[in-house]
């Protein structure tokens, strides 16, 4: 692989960085609103989702507070099966909290389902879910995504915090990886 050109791996560009941050800009406004008045914990999924907390956070002109989990879930090649394990637990107790969750994609839904459900578990004045990216299998899940950047076809796509085998994430736009990276 050439270490050189990173973002040249890149067959086609989905969204660039101008783009992410518009529509981050523009969540972050629908969120500000619904949440006025009341205390927001953003709860960010690692590893994914750091860019998208990072740049959606920096768009409030509001207090906020950041939580990360790290979860893994077990699953056959690059699906995953709705089993998961927690790497990493919250440090803050949501007990009577509004919950915010930070997501990059979401694909068959089924690990975000799980969090949803364990998150709901510790009494939370509410839950609810942002996705920078969803795919058309998500939509069939019965959590619903109250914040969506942009539905997606059912491809597998790199960059701004998603990896193909850990590389990529640092790539500031989206796309779909060339099939040289693959061979
Ligand atoms: P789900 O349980 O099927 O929704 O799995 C979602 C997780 O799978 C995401 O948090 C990503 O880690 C990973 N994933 C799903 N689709 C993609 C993709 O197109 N690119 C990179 N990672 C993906």
């Amino acid at each position: 692989m050439d270490e050189s050109d990173v973002a040249g791996d890149l067959v086609s560009v989905l969204y660039t960085e101008d783009q992410i941050a518009k529509r981050l800009a523009e969540l972050a406004e629908a969120i500000e609103r619904d949440y006025e008045g009341r205390e927001l914990l953003l709860v960010g999924v690692l590893k994914g989702a750091v860019m998208v907390m990072a740049d959606l956070a920096r768009q409030f002109n509001r207090h906020v507070e950041m939580d990360w989990m790290a979860i893994s879930s077990y699953g056959a090649g690059t699906k995953s099966s709705g089993v998961v394990r927690i790497l990493k637990d919250l440090d803050t107790d949501i007990n009577g909290r509004h919950v915010l969750v930070v997501e990059d994609i979401i694909d068959t839904g089924l690990t975000l389902s799980w969090l949803v459900s364990n998150l709901n578990s510790r009494g939370p004045a509410s839950v609810e879910i942002c996705t920078l990216l969803r795919k058309p299998e998500a939509q069939r899940m019965s959590v619903d995504v109250k914040y969506v950047g942009y539905d997606i076809p059912n491809e597998f796509v790199v960059g701004y915090g998603l990896d193909f085998d850990e590389r990529y994430r640092n790539l500031r736009s989206i796309g779909t990886l060339a099939p040289h990276v693959y061979s």
